[in-house]
């Protein structure tokens, strides 16, 4: 297990270099040959080769904390790069050289090491376009270097758009749950030209492959480039993120090669927040409270045996690591403090929540609906008035009516009958609006958006065989690995309860795949301000692979702003 090759013998991390999006006339040569020699190379080990191939692939963009003035450039290269830098052309000036800090971990099942580089441009203006080079001085493509551009965060009360989607996978369908539409995915994303993505989480399903797991993310990083490096793509962990052996929360891959704004906790890059124009966008991570245990898992019957380099012993069936309550409270209190904030900044019209697992899913093929999400954060989704929470993880579409509050000791045991209290969310109506909008004020929209690209679609749902409505399957304790059918082999249970989905809105049983977009209008002060939110899911049946996406749902959200001095604080 000591060799990262795909299972179709290729190697990504050398054969799949992307292809340039642009190419500058301005890096070629002198140009940046010039500004490379009259900066101090970085140092490092003296065993580094000049020969070591330090090509930049893999690149994306990530907003930093102030996206109106922060953009961060990141990168991979199959061996370490030697002077990992940016160039940055901004308007009427002289290009700029930003250098890259390196972050490296070495992949606790293969051993493989991975470089990773992370260039913060700062100070930049808002609503500015930018030009911008990759190249270190051992980039094999150094005179004609990757070039792109990109746009910064408006700044104020001014219209944007965005795009979400979750559980993308790569396009390599010899990787477990890959599929080839996963490409089609991003060039969704470029077709809708948004400000930026969201990317709820589950990114590529490395840990489902676990002899290449660095190899997994590179076809990953290499399929988004096309649209990552051009606007930010900003993610989520799932529990596809969490990997054996590579770290605490197995997270040591996510964090090194996503640089995110800070959270000022011991957990940088888990969560996050950051503001655009009158929109408040917090990033969660679910695994800390949901009771599923979905992390990475070794079923049997024989041992996996990490490769002898790293070092680690053999992971016994049954293995899984379930990270719940691995920050003890410290993400609920700074989700507490920043809605806290929130509710006294009035330059906050919108709550916008992304996490990878479900509070509200009624997928019958699916993961289901998870109690922790619903006991430790839907009550404070309330008290501060999120209006939407958009999640992955059942890999269809769905959508809630807005809920506020739940009823207890509604749900039943799947296995026996006996009744639950799965905290079931009430809806505050049940009815599209007959004019205008939802009043998110009034409460809090899920959306379920994980039809990414992955090879398993969830778009079958559960109905109540008597009443013929929607129940869901509701997770309310741990369903740790139990004993299989398979001698020596382990198997994990799935949802534990059963309940009415009396808050399941629409449902999309025609395919797994599909692109939110979401369209703010700010609105005048003293008057309204709307988000249009429009899924498109992908023409075809499941598993077809099909670029085509027409549209299947849209919910227009319209409530007061906050910037009235006579506007009431949110409740
Ligand atoms: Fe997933
Ligand atoms: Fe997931």
């Amino acid at each position: 297990m000591t060799t990262p090759k795909r299972p179709d013998g290729g190697d990504a991390a050398h054969d799949a270099k992307p292809a340039p999006i642009s190419r500058r006339e301005f890096f070629r040569g002198a140009g940046i040959t010039g500004i490379a020699a009259a900066t101090a190379p970085l140092a490092f080990p003296a065993e580094t080769s000049a020969a070591a191939d330090g090509t930049p692939e893999q690149i994306h963009l990530t907003w930093g904390g102030d996206p109106a003035g922060c953009v961060v450039v990141s990168w991979a290269s199959p061996a370490q790069a030697v002077n990992p830098r940016v160039i940055l052309e901004a308007p009427n000036a002289a290009p700029s050289v930003i250098h890259a800090l390196q972050r490296t971990y070495t992949d606790g099942l293969n051993g493989q090491t991975v470089f990773t580089y992370h260039a913060k441009l700062d100070g930049l203006t808002a609503d500015a376009q930018y030009r911008y080079a990759v190249t270190a001085d051992n980039d094999a493509r150094r005179h004609e270097s990757f070039a792109a551009t990109f746009r910064t965060a408006v700044r104020g009360r001014l219209p944007f758009r965005w795009t979400s989607f979750g559980d993308l996978a790569t396009p390599v369908s010899s990787w477990l749950m890959s599929s080839p539409q996963s490409r089609h995915a991003v060039d969704a994303v470029e077709q809708f030209k948004p400000l930026f993505h969201l990317l709820n989480g589950d990114l590529c399903y490395a840990n489902v492959n676990p002899a290449a797991q660095p190899t997994v993310w590179a076809d990953f990083g290499n399929n988004v480039q096309r649209s990552a490096a051009r606007r930010p793509w900003m993610p989520c962990p799932g529990n596809h993120e969490i990997e054996f052996c590579n770290g605490e929360q197995g997270m040591n891959s996510y964090l090194a090669r996503y640089a995110l704004p800070d959270n000022g906790t011991r957990f940088p890059g888990h969560w996050y927040r950051f503001q655009i124009g009158s929109v408040l966008f917090i990033s969660l991570a679910a695994d800390d409270v949901i009771y599923q245990d979905s992390g990475p898992f070794h079923a049997g019957p024989a041992p996996l045996h990490p490769a002898p380099s790293t070092g680690h012993a053999p992971i016994a069936p049954g293995t899984s690591l379930y990270v719940r309550g691995y920050s003890a409270g410290a993400q609920t209190l700074w989700l507490e403090a920043t809605l806290a904030a929130a509710q006294q900044d009035t330059s906050v019209d919108w709550i916008i929540v992304q996490m990878h697992q479900d509070a509200l899913s009624s997928s019958k093929n699916g993961n289901g609906s998870d109690k922790g999400i619903r006991e430790t954060w839907l009550p404070l989704f309330d008290r501060y008035g999120v209006d939407l929470v958009l999640c992955g993880h059942d890999h269809d579409y769905e959508r809630s009516w807005p809920v506020r509050g739940c009823n207890h000791h509604v749900g039943r045991d799947a296995a026996t009958g006996a009744p639950v209290d799965t905290c079931q969310p009430q809806p505050v109506m049940t009815a599209e609006p007959a004019a205008g909008g939802f009043d998110t004020s009034r409460g809090t929209i899920h959306l379920i958006l994980g039809g990414g690209g992955t090879s398993s679609p969830t778009d079958v749902y559960g109905v109540n065989p008597l009443s013929t409505s929607p129940q869901a399957k509701v997770i309310t304790r741990t369903n740790r690995a139990v004993p299989g059918p398979i001698p020596g082999a382990f198997v994990k249970p799935g949802a534990d309860a059963l309940e009415d989905a009396i808050w399941s809105a629409r449902r999309d049983a025609v395919t797994g795949y599909g692109i939110a977009v979401f369209d703010l209008d700010p609105g005048v002060a003293g008057g309204k301000t709307s988000i249009t939110m429009r899924y498109y899911h992908a023409v075809g049946i499941d598993l077809t692979p099909s670029s085509s996406y027409e549209l299947y749902d849209t919910v227009l959200l319209i409530k007061d702003r906050r910037d009235d001095s006579a506007m009431a604080p949110r409740t």
